[in-house]
């Protein structure tokens, strides 16, 4: 059976054969046969926009594994920081390698006294966290003029270092910020997690961070870390195939996790479960969602058509926080909504499940972070999977991203004078 289909165009009788390449087929090569005809995909649905070999997302058969490695080992056995050199370099470092990483990460989480004093406390006093990340992500471009050479993989490096050191620092500058509270600087004696819980919560000297907490932390930045195409990746691809400099395309990547449908979808379900109120009217709320009158917060996914891994992990994850914390009161509300939706034929038949959202938030908010942070803990750790898509794309050497259009509206007509309009 040769691997390849064949496509003929019944207006004029052409045909071309299309090899299938690693399960996919180059659209130029069927281009050719039509041009002028545009394969419309508006959501992109059934396009690859590219070749990675990044990560890998099965959604058939729930499987996710960064650079061959399954998540469920990684969240296991490794750390964010390691998960982070892995998606950039391919490969788990060794001991000098890993050392010279964490070193490099910890001596460029501090942030330009500017940005904070001047640019970030000069938002409104109610800002919304994600609001201010996204700017500041941005904002940093201002001050690295250099990181324009994104051709110079000396420079691209530089910068990635700088925006996975920084972004927890941003992120709890923005907390610190909303709460009123005195900006806590990063502690270069800290891990990763620990600094960053540190920064959010220090008040006074007495502070120490649980090592369950800081763990559970790391646990959810390395399933947060990629996810191969998704909104944010590809709104960081197409930017930065224009070549505009990682901080504007990073910020470009965050805008769109800020959206409910995507990393917004944490701070939802919380926002849901609360209104849902008691466990008796998750029989109703589901039945309004099945009217089409709302959707589940957390439940679907464009890809995963079976449990998302990551929403494993995130509920046993859930279970040890709350042996810290105490249980989240909205968890048996949660519980019970998915035992119901799981049951439920209008889910089964759509295939719907709990995604990495439908959990996440009930740790965060048990840990202490208010709503409007859900989704800046979403970002911290995605900065590292937005750059490792960027520099391959540099890498790639891929063309300015540019999709055509299906043009439906009027045609040419001449312009009428105000004056004669009805
Ligand atoms: N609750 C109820 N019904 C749903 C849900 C949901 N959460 N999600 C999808 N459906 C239904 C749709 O109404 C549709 O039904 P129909 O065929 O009768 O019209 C069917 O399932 C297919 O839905 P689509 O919108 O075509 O699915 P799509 O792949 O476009 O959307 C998405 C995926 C956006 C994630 C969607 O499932 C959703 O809105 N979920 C809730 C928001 C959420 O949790 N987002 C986080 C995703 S994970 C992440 O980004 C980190």
């Amino acid at each position: 059976m040769p691997e390849s289909i064949t496509i003929t165009d019944n207006r004029t009788g052409n045909s071309v054969e299309v090899p299938i390449v690693d399960g996919g087929v180059d659209a130029n090569a069927w281009s050719k046969l039509l041009p002028g005809v545009w394969f419309f995909d508006p959501s992109f649905g059934a396009t690859a926009s590219t070749s990675s070999a990044i990560t890998e997302l099965d959604g058939d058969n729930g499987i996710l594994r960064y650079r061959g490695y399954p998540i469920e080992q990684l969240a296991e056995h490794s750390t964010y920081l390691e998960c982070a050199y892995l998606l950039h370099h391919g490969e788990l470092p060794n001991k000098a390698q890993a050392d010279a990483w964490e070193y490099d990460i910890t001596h460029h989480t501090f942030i330009h006294e500017q940005l904070r004093k001047r640019f970030m406390e000069g938002f409104h006093y109610d800002a919304h966290p994600m609001g201010m990340f996204v700017s500041t992500l941005g904002a940093l471009s201002t001050l690295y003029p250099e990181a324009k050479e994104i051709e110079d993989p000396a420079v691209r490096k530089q910068q990635i270092v700088r925006l996975i050191a920084k972004a927890p620092t941003i992120a709890a500058c923005c907390y610190r910020f909303s709460q009123g509270l005195p900006f806590v600087y990063p502690d270069n004696a800290l891990d990763f997690p620990t600094n960053f819980l540190n920064m959010m919560w220090r008040i006074g000297s007495d502070y120490e961070v649980d090592p369950v907490l800081a763990r559970a932390m790391d646990v959810l930045f390395m399933l947060h870390a990629d996810h191969e195409q998704n909104c944010g990746t590809t709104a960081m691809r197409v930017v930065g195939s224009s070549h505009a400099d990682p901080y504007s395309s990073a910020a470009a990547a965050a805008a769109g996790l800020y959206g409910p449908r995507h990393g917004g979808a944490n701070e939802q379900v919380v926002r849901m479960l609360t209104e849902i109120g008691s466990y008796d009217q998750v029989d109703d709320f589901i039945a309004g969602a099945k009217k089409g009158e709302r959707r589940i917060m957390g439940f679907g996914h464009r890809v995963y058509k079976n449990y998302d891994p990551r929403a494993k992990i995130v509920k046993e994850t859930a279970y040890k926080v709350f042996e810290i914390t105490g249980k989240n009161p909205l968890l048996d509300i949660a519980l019970k909504l998915e035992e119901t939706a799981l049951n439920d034929e209008y889910f089964v038949n759509r295939r719907l499940y709990p995604n990495v959202d439908f959990y996440s938030g009930l740790i965060y908010q048990a840990m202490g972070f208010p709503i409007e942070m859900f989704t800046v803990l979403f970002a911290i750790p995605r900065v590292a999977g937005w750059l490792a898509h960027w520099n391959e794309l540099l890498e790639q050497d891929q063309r300015i991203s540019r999709p055509r259009q299906i043009y439906t509206g009027e045609a040419r007509r001449d312009y009428v004078p105000l004056t004669q309009r009805g």
